[in-house]
């Protein structure tokens, strides 16, 4: 039985060739045989681009807007993610699932070649949230400063080549967005911007209804709204992350909920970083016609 000491800040594991969180890699048959449902509802991103914050604008849909009802139990245990694990500290992702009534939303950052092949079959709707790269990176370097289940990221500077190289949790950013863009032409992919959440959530989540096949009334969506903003989930312990275990994230390094806005990249790449970084990114994303914002 694997305990903690195994496998916190131990470096990813590679799973069908992509980079995997250590403790998540172990026993993997688990999510390549997962069985979905044909009423799951997948919330599916490249990490640090929104995930929570979709997950409980879903949950709230799913509930009427009652924010009380959300504040049941944490994210993580109403919203659980497919491929965590963390054995000797918590249940895994799909034993969680497996004992939830439909419709089930689960939370995972699968790139779509991984993604168990169940969730196609099954026609499973699927919320995508991209964000751009620029301040993906960002966030994700904080995370892993303060997640132990990741390695330590160590200097921003080498960070950011292994995050352009794909060396990182979950691989490619780009193949990851790419990927999932062209999906949604054949299977029933809603592709939201964090940007664009920023930028209007109001139209956003009634974008996310209307995928859900819901009309919802004027004061839900006010307390929808309302209750996802920035400050209202990083001030509730139920999306904050806070409870969780602090020897596996610590807060006080970097909070989860850090700074939640859009451009904040420029407080940490140099001039010289951010050329070097656009130019890889016009190659890698050459040939698509997916566009995103490093401002709004
Ligand atoms: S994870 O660990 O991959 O699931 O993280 P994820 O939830 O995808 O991303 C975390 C970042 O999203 C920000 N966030 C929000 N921004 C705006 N509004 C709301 N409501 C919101 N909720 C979470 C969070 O602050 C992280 O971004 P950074 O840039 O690090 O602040």
């Amino acid at each position: 039985m694997a305990n903690a000491e195994t496998y916190l800040r131990q470096p990813c594991r590679t799973v069908h060739g992509i980079p995997m969180v250590n403790a998540f890699a172990r026993g993997w048959e688990r999510i390549d045989t997962f069985q979905s449902r044909p009423k799951d509802i997948v919330v599916v991103t490249f990490p640090k681009s929104g995930t929570t914050w979709v997950c409980e604008i879903v949950d709230m849909i799913l509930q009427g807007g009652d924010p009380e009802k959300c504040k049941r139990d944490t994210i993580t245990k109403r919203v659980p993610m497919l491929e965590f694990a963390a054995p000797g500290e918590m249940p895994a992702g799909t034993d969680v699932l497996a004992t939830m009534p439909s419709p089930r939303v689960v939370k995972t950052h699968l790139p779509a070649r991984i993604l168990p092949k169940s969730f196609w079959e099954n026609r499973c709707k699927m919320i995508y949230m991209g964000r751009n790269a620029k301040d993906v990176a960002v966030s994700f370097y904080h995370f892993d400063l303060m997640n132990k289940l990741q390695q330590h990221p160590g200097m921003w500077t080498e960070y950011l080549e292994k995050f352009m190289a794909g060396r990182v949790a979950y691989g490619s950013w780009y193949d990851h967005v790419k990927d999932y863009w062209e999906r949604r032409k054949e299977h029933p992919i809603l592709y939201l911007f964090y940007e664009d959440l920023k930028e209007d959530l109001r139209r956003e989540v009634v974008k996310v209804a209307q995928f859900l096949g819901q009309q919802l009334p004027e004061a839900v969506l006010d307390a929808i709204i309302q209750h996802t903003s920035f400050e209202a989930m990083r001030d509730n312990p139920t999306t904050n992350y806070t409870m969780l275990p602090s020897h596996i994230m610590d807060h006080s390094v970097s909070p989860f909920m850090r700074k939640g806005t859009t451009g904040d990249w420029k407080n940490h790449f140099t001039v010289a970083q951010s050329e070097r970084f656009d130019q890889d990114y016009a190659e890698k994303m050459s040939g698509t016609d997916l566009r995103f914002r490093t401002q709004i």
